[in-house]
């Protein structure tokens, strides 16, 4: 079982899809692993070579005779050239964000694994790469927020007078919003939350922050994720944030609606009635933002208060990232493998390949894709690919 990874090429990645501790294991499971030079963000070819794999320079022929290609982000058009047809394919495909990859993919032969489609069943959970990449997000974002903030996170009582602690918001309690409590409750700051789902109530308050809402009769939908709100709730839910943010030092948002656009949920006016000095963290922004003025990839100033709209938060913190991914990976590849032959032979019918396969045999297979194979309307999901 050969197994190539190249060095991610897009603008901002800066992770790569193995770590020294699943290139070990990969090669404990018979597979030889080769992997550009260069990969990953601080230098790791030592420790990578020094686990079992091989470091080249050239990664072209490693991809034309892998039999499975890791990555973190969707291959380009020359890469997937390179690749052998009926190769296994493993990265974030993204295939909403960018359908073609995905039919070129499919159009080369390869067999396509997206890991962000891992379904959220307990048994996939280690595999599980939108949370793991979420975690470090919501982490990242805070530590974004205090470096653009230029007064402190905690309270200090000084000879010299008081600083007070910073007041965070944080709106959306999932995975990366939970995360952003922590982190800025260890940093000191005064931490409130709000979220859909009654549920984040709970999760929120036992992080020591505390939860401010509308009551909802049923703000969760299928699978613990959030629904879309009526025009009435979003006014109520306008009300409550314009009140809580006038008060607030730093924002950082989170909010999702699976197959729905980023829900806007802080206008201009409302950043214009925030203290001067404000920062704004929108972690939705590759969805297009939950707050009306940010732009992705860009730090907008608005009235005195920074809008943060960064994608790759994961990629700032590149080589735990990496890991995490990697470790992901690794769980997931391990029941693929056949134990005897040390060769990839995937059970078609089990629930997290199927759920995750999104192109075989040249053809796009995943029902959630009907539309790029030529079917049916395809369901838009808004989500940080980041995974991305
Ligand atoms: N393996 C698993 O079973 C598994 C893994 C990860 C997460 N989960 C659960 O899935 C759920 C969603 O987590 P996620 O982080 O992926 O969510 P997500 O990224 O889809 O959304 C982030 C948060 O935004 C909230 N939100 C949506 N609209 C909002 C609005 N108008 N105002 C305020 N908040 C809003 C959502 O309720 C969610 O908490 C959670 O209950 C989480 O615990 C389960």
């Amino acid at each position: 079982m050969k197994i190539a990874v190249p060095k991610e090429r897009r603008a901002r990645e800066a992770r790569v899809a193995v770590s020294p501790e699943t290139v070990k294991k990969l090669v404990g499971m018979g597979a030889s692993v080769t992997i550009e030079a260069g990969a990953g963000a601080s230098t790791l070819d030592a420790a990578l070579e020094a686990a079992g794999a091989t470091i080249t320079a050239d990664i072209g022929a490693a991809l034309g005779a892998a039999d499975a290609v890791l990555k973190v982000q969707r291959p380009s058009a020359e890469e997937i050239a390179r690749i052998k047809p009926g190769a296994m394919l493993c990265c974030i495909m993204a295939p909403h964000a960018d359908p073609e990859t995905l039919k070129t993919a499919a159009a080369a032969g390869l067999t396509v694994f997206g890991m962000e489609f891992i379904p959220r069943i307990t048994r996939a959970q280690s595999m599980d790469v939108l949370s793991s990449q979420a975690n470090l997000a919501g982490y990242r974002a805070v530590i974004e927020a205090a470096a653009h903030y230029t007064r402190s996170f905690p309270m200090f009582m000084t000879a010299a007078g008081t600083v007070q602690a910073a007041r965070c918001f944080v709106l959306g309690a999932g995975v990366a919003g939970l995360q952003a409590i922590a982190t800025a409750r260890r940093l000191g700051a005064v931490v409130s939350a709000t979220d859909v789902r009654k549920a984040a109530g709970e999760q929120v308050e036992s992080l020591g922050a505390k939860f401010v809402f509308i009551d909802l009769p049923e703000g969760e939908a299928a699978g613990g994720y959030a629904r879309a709100l009526t025009l009435e709730e979003q006014a109520k839910q306008a009300a409550l944030v314009s009140q809580h943010i006038k008060t607030q030092d730093i924002v950082i948002t989170t909010a999702l609606v699976p197959g729905r656009p980023a829900p806007k949920l802080i206008t201009r006016a409302m950043v214009e009635s925030m203290k001067p000095g404000s920062v704004i963290v929108d972690l939705a922004a590759e969805a297009g933002g939950n707050c009306e003025l940010t732009k992705a990839d860009e730090i907008v100033k608005h009235a005195n208060v920074s809008i943060l709209g960064f994608t790759d938060l994961p990629s700032r913190i590149a080589v735990d990232a990496s890991a995490l991914y990697a470790r992901n990976l690794l769980n997931f590849l391990q029941p693929l493998v056949d134990k005897e032959t040390k060769s990839l032979k995937p059970n078609w019918d089990d629930e997290i390949v199927k759920g995750t396969l999104l192109a075989r045999d040249g053809k796009i297979v995943h029902p959630a894709l009907a539309q790029l194979a030529g079917d049916e309307p395809t369901i838009v999901p808004a989500r940080r690919s980041s995974a991305s």
